[in-house]
C-alpha cells in the first residue's frame, strides 16, 4: 500500500462560528425587511457564462442567478457557512459548484471565467489587493466583475470613526469585515476599468452605521 500523504491543513483557516450564525441570520431578515434581495438581483442582471463568486456566504446570491448562467463556481473558506450554502445550491436553478478555499488562492485555472461576484466580501478577505489579483488571473480578458460592497464614508468623522474601528473591535465581531476600506479603489489598482458604479446608504434612512456606505457596479478585466 502506497503511503498516505499527511493533509497539512491551512495554517490560518477562515473559521468564525459564532459570525457565521449571526451572519446565517441576519442576512436572511436584510433580503427582505433591508431590501437587500432586489440589490442581489441587480447586482446578478444580465450575467452569464461561467461565473466565480467568492466568499459566498450562505448563498443568497444563487437564488439571483441569471438562466444563461452555465456554471457558478462558489468560493466560500467558513465550514458553517458553506454548509448553508450547500442547501441553498441545491436549490438553485444553475449548477453552483462550492469550493472550499480562500479568494486569495483560487484553486482554478486562470482565464477561465466569463465573469465574477463580490459582494459584501471585499471587506473581509484578509489580503485585499492578492484577492483581486487572484480574480484578475481567473478571468478571462475584458470579463466583467460585478460588486456589491460597503467601503470607507466620504465625510471625514465617520471615515475616522471607521479606522478606529477596523483598529480595534469590528473585525473580532465581525468575521473579520472592515469598515474603512475603499473598494473601488482597489479593483482599479488591480488591473481593472470600473464601468459602472452606483453609491447608496443602506439603510437608506435612519441613522448611518459604520457599513451603510455602499456602492454596487461593474468592472471590467483589463488585459
Ligand atoms: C459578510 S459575508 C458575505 C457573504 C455573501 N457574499 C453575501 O453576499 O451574503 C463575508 C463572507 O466572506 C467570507 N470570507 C472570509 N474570508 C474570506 C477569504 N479570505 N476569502 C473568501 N471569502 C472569505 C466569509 O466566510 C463570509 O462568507
Amino acid at each position: 500500500m502506497p503511503p498516505r500523504r499527511r493533509q497539512t491543513p491551512p495554517r490560518d483557516p477562515v473559521h468564525h462560528p459564532l459570525f457565521a450564525r449571526f451572519y446565517a441570520r441576519a442576512s436572511t431578515t436584510a433580503e427582505t425587511l433591508g431590501a437587500v434581495a432586489a440589490l442581489r438581483r441587480e447586482l446578478l442582471h444580465g450575467v452569464s457564462g461561467r461565473v466565480i463568486e467568492i466568499g459566498a456566504g450562505n448563498g443568497l446570491n444563487f437564488a439571483h442567478y441569471p438562466r444563461a448562467v452555465s456554471e457558478v463556481v462558489a468560493v466560500e473558506p467558513e465550514p458553517t457557512l458553506r454548509r448553508l450554502a450547500a442547501a441553498a445550491a441545491s436549490r438553485a436553478e444553475v449548477p453552483v459548484d462550492l469550493v472550499p478555499a480562500a479568494a486569495e488562492a483560487l484553486p482554478v485555472k486562470s482565464e477561465a471565467f466569463d465573469a465574477a461576484v463580490a459582494s459584501l466580501v471585499l471587506c473581509t478577505v484578509r489580503d485585499l489587493p492578492r484577492s483581486l489579483s487572484e480574480l484578475h488571473r481567473v478571468l478571462r480578458p475584458d470579463a466583467e466583475l460585478r460588486f456589491l460592497e460597503h467601503g470607507l464614508a466620504p465625510g471625514p468623522g465617520m471615515a475616522a470613526l471607521q479606522r478606529g474601528l477596523d483598529r480595534t473591535v469590528w473585525p473580532l465581531l465581525f468575521g473579520g469585515c472592515h469598515t474603512a476600506r475603499d473598494p473601488l479603489a482597489a479593483v482599479e489598482a488591480a488591473g481593472f476599468r470600473i464601468v459602472s458604479q452606483r453609491s447608496f446608504r443602506l439603510p437608506e434612512r435612519g441613522p448611518a452605521l459604520p457599513t451603510s456606505y455602499c456602492v454596487i457596479g461593474s468592472a471590467r478585466r483589463l488585459p
